[in-house]
């Protein structure tokens, strides 16, 4: 009987082409795999495991918490201090980064993630997920502190999410193209399900909060309401609209079938650059995202060049099929 191939077979024999390679890495992704099936269960288990709302503590971004929040980032911190691959981790649910405690040993990766993305959809059992990006830590650093890991994302080793929808997956890139698996929950393990996922370069659909409208800048009004002209607007096409509300989910769903996200810089709290982070999410996802043929950008750069300054730095985020993301940075040149 074929078993197909598991997301543990297929990275090690993507390791053993790369030059140099000591099974480290491989033994990260298994324990960041652990975590993820851990996250899964609960998730979907939902209120039968009492998971489900509000754990009524604030995050470091002055979001409030819901119980898996603080849960799924404990079983990130769980699944992956003991075993000697990490020199640290960074978290959007905590303030500090995460030292890898004294009584394991230290290696040389740093771990970032977003362990519940979309978490406001929890209690409505709507899809969310994990997104993680690793990162090497800066060669002769043994205590690493929060400046070791503000690389740009172009530095990143690896990036993938785990996205819980009425199947668990993974997509994953370690910069040779983008990969997916679905997990067998009957076997216990992901199986490769999607090869080299390519996004498609032209789209006729896109993903913004509609509701911050007034808050946008001129170039991404113009975009939008060119696409909700239709085919009696510029454009001579209908478009469709969607917004889950879950990042993952919106970039799973252009992956699959192309498409466009945006949340896009706004007036609505000038100290705020964007909604979204650059390290626990942008990042990550644009490194998916490009590996898939798309691309990324705050409108006026790409993502993935930006030297961040914080942790938790937030950045515009506008990305997905090709043409459509250069025509919306076109729309911002002067
Ligand atoms: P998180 O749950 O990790 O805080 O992230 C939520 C993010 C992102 O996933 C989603 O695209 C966006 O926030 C939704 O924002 P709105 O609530 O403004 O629609
Ligand atoms: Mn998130
Ligand atoms: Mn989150």
């Amino acid at each position: 009987m074929h078993t197909g191939t598991t997301l543990t077979q297929f990275i090690i024999e993507e390791q053993r082409r790369v030059v140099g390679a000591t099974g480290e890495f491989t033994s990260l992704l298994n324990d960041i795999v652990t975590a993820i099936k851990v996250i899964s269960n609960a998730v979907n288990k939902g209120d039968l495991m009492g998971v489900l709302g509000s754990a009524g503590s604030e995050n470091i971004q002055g979001e409030t918490q819901k119980k898996l929040d603080v849960i799924t980032n404990d079983v990130m911190l769980r699944s992956n201090e003991w075993a000697g691959h990490l020199a640290a981790m960074a978290s959007e649910e905590m303030e500090d980064i995460f030292p890898i405690p004294s009584q394991f040993p230290r290696g040389k990766y740093l771990l970032v993630f977003d362990p519940l993305d979309g978490s406001s959809n929890i209690d409505v059992n709507i899809s969310v997920g994990t997104i993680f990006s690793i990162l090497r830590c800066p060669d002769g650093v043994s205590e690493p502190t929060a400046a070791d890991f503000l690389q740009p994302g172009t530095r990143q080793v690896a990036a993938g999410y785990a996205l819980y929808g009425p199947s668990t997956m993974i997509m994953l890139t370690t910069g040779q193209g983008v990969n997916g698996f679905t997990l067998d929950r009957d076997v216990g393990e992901f199986l490769l399900t999607h090869r080299d996922v390519r996004i498609t370069p032209d789209t006729r659909e896109f993903a913004i909060n509609a509701s911050n409208e007034r808050f946008w800048e001129e170039p991404v009004q113009r975009y939008v309401q060119e696409c909700l002209q239709g085919k009696e607007g510029p454009r001579g096409e209908n478009f469709n609209m969607r917004w889950v509300a879950s990042m993952v989910a919106e970039v799973h769903r252009i992956l699959i079938r192309g498409g466009i996200f945006m949340y896009p810089k706004d007036t609505k709290d000038p100290k705020k650059a964007g909604k979204l982070r650059l390290m626990y999410e942008a990042n990550p996802m644009s490194f998916i995202v490009e590996q898939a043929g798309g691309l990324s950008s705050t409108g006026r750069e790409r993502i993935m060049d930006i030297q961040p300054t914080g942790l938790h730095q937030r950045v515009p985020v506008i990305l997905g099929s090709r043409n459509e993301v250069e025509r919306i940075v076109s729309y911002h040149k002067p």
